[in-house]
C-alpha cells in the first residue's frame, strides 16, 4: 500500500482524512518520529482516549492547554481535543500550523450559542460586559470581553467591579455555580454540556449508599442538584489534584470519564467509579472528544491535515478576551 498521497476531497464532509494505515506500523513509534521530523507538539485534553493521552507532550485542562499553545515554539501544534480548543490555540499562536485529528470533534456547549443569535441577545443588555466560558466558538469570542475556564472562572468574575453588570455564556450550570460562589447576579445564556447534564441524582445516591466512604467529585458544568451533593467541585485539573491529595480511597467521578485514566496513573491503589448517567443508554463519554483516535492523530500528523484556518478578523478580534483571561490568571498564580 502506498501512503504518499492522501485523498482530500471528502475531508470537510468527513472531518478527517480517510487513509488506510499499514497494520504493521507501531503508531506510537511513528508518531514520535513525526513529532521530531516536524518539530510538532501534541497537546491533549484529559477527556481524550488513554493512548492519545500517553503519546501527548502535555495533557491538561482548558487553561493549561491554552497556556501551552500560547507559549510553545513548536512549528506544528497538534491539538487532541475539540474544535474550539484548537481554534483557541490558533488565535493564541497564529503563525503556527494547528492540526486537529478530526474537524468534526465539536462541542454541544459551543453549538448551543451561535454568534449571530448571541449578538442579538447581547443587544438587549446594554452596558453589560460579556464573560464567556472558553467552550465557545472563535466567533463568539469576538463578541466577548473576557474568557474564562473552570479553573479561573471565580477569579475572572471577582476581577470585575461589583457595579458592572455581566452576561455569562454559554454554560448555565457553570453560570449558576459562579453566581452562588461569588454572590454576583449575572444574565445567563442557557447552554449545557451534553455529558455533564446527564448524571443521575438517584443513581449517585445509591452508589454513595453502597460506598459510604466514597467522595463524590464533580465538574462545575454539572447540574446544581449534582453539585449540591458533591464533596469537591473543580476543573478537571482540580479534580485530579484532589484525588491525589485526599485521604479518601474511593471516588465517584462526575465528569467525562477520560480523566479517570490520569487519576489511575497518579493513584493506582485508589478506586474511581464513573458517576452514572440517568439513562442506561446514555454514557459519560463525550462523543466529540472521542472522535479523535490514535489512527487519526497519526494520519493528521503525517499529512498535516485537517488544519485549523481562521479568517484574520476572527484572530484579531477573538484574541483580546483570551489575553485578558491569561493576564488575570497569571496575576492569580494560575
Ligand atoms: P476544564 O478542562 O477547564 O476542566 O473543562 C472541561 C471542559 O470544558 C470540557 O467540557
Amino acid at each position: 500500500m502506498a501512503f504518499d498521497a492522501a485523498p482530500t476531497e471528502d475531508l470537510l464532509e468527513r472531518g478527517y482524512l480517510d487513509v488506510d494505515i499499514d497494520p504493521r506500523l507501531d503508531l506510537f513509534e511513528e508518531i514520535e518520529k513525526l513529532k521530531k521530523e516536524k518539530n510538532a507538539i501534541i497537546l491533549a485534553h484529559y477527556y481524550q482516549e488513554p493512548d492519545i493521552q500517553d503519546i501527548a507532550d502535555y495533557v491538561g485542562d482548558s487553561l493549561g492547554l491554552s497556556q501551552k499553545a500560547a507559549w510553545t515554539d513548536a512549528d506544528v501544534i497538534v491539538f487532541a481535543g475539540v474544535h474550539f480548543m484548537a481554534e483557541t490555540a490558533k488565535i493564541l499562536n497564529p503563525t503556527r500550523k494547528v492540526l486537529l485529528p478530526d474537524l468534526k470533534a465539536g462541542c454541544s456547549l459551543a453549538d448551543s450559542c451561535p454568534a449571530p443569535v448571541f449578538r442579538k441577545f447581547k443587544e438587549q443588555y446594554p452596558g453589560h460586559i460579556v464573560v464567556s466560558y472558553i467552550s465557545c466558538t472563535a466567533e463568539l469570542k469576538t463578541l466577548t470581553d473576557i474568557c474564562c475556564t473552570s479553573t479561573n472562572a471565580v477569579h475572572i468574575i471577582e476581577s470585575i467591579p461589583e457595579d458592572q453588570p455581566i452576561i455569562f455564556a454559554p454554560d448555565i450550570n457553570l453560570g449558576k455555580y459562579l453566581q452562588q460562589k461569588t454572590g454576583r447576579q449575572m444574565v445567563l445564556w442557557h447552554g449545557t454540556c451534553q455529558v455533564h447534564e446527564l448524571f443521575s441524582h438517584e443513581q449517585i445516591v445509591k452508589l454513595k449508599q453502597r460506598h459510604p466512604d466514597a467522595h463524590l467529585i464533580a465538574h462545575p458544568e454539572c447540574e446544581p442538584h449534582i453539585l449540591e451533593m458533591a464533596d469537591f467541585i473543580g476543573s478537571t485539573t482540580a479534580l485530579l489534584n484532589y484525588t491525589v491529595e485526599s485521604d479518601a480511597q474511593v471516588f465517584i467521578v462526575a465528569t467525562e470519564s477520560g480523566i479517570i485514566h490520569q487519576m489511575r496513573k497518579h493513584s493506582p491503589h485508589k478506586t474511581f467509579i464513573p458517576a452514572p448517567p440517568d439513562n442506561i443508554s446514555a454514557c459519560n463519554e463525550c462523543p466529540h472528544m472521542k472522535r479523535n483516535t490514535l489512527e487519526k492523530l497519526y494520519v493528521c500528523m503525517k499529512y498535516e491535515l485537517p488544519e485549523i484556518v481562521l479568517p484574520d478578523w476572527i484572530i484579531e478580534q477573538g484574541r483580546a478576551c483570551i489575553d485578558r483571561m491569561l493576564e488575570i490568571s497569571a496575576r492569580a498564580g494560575l
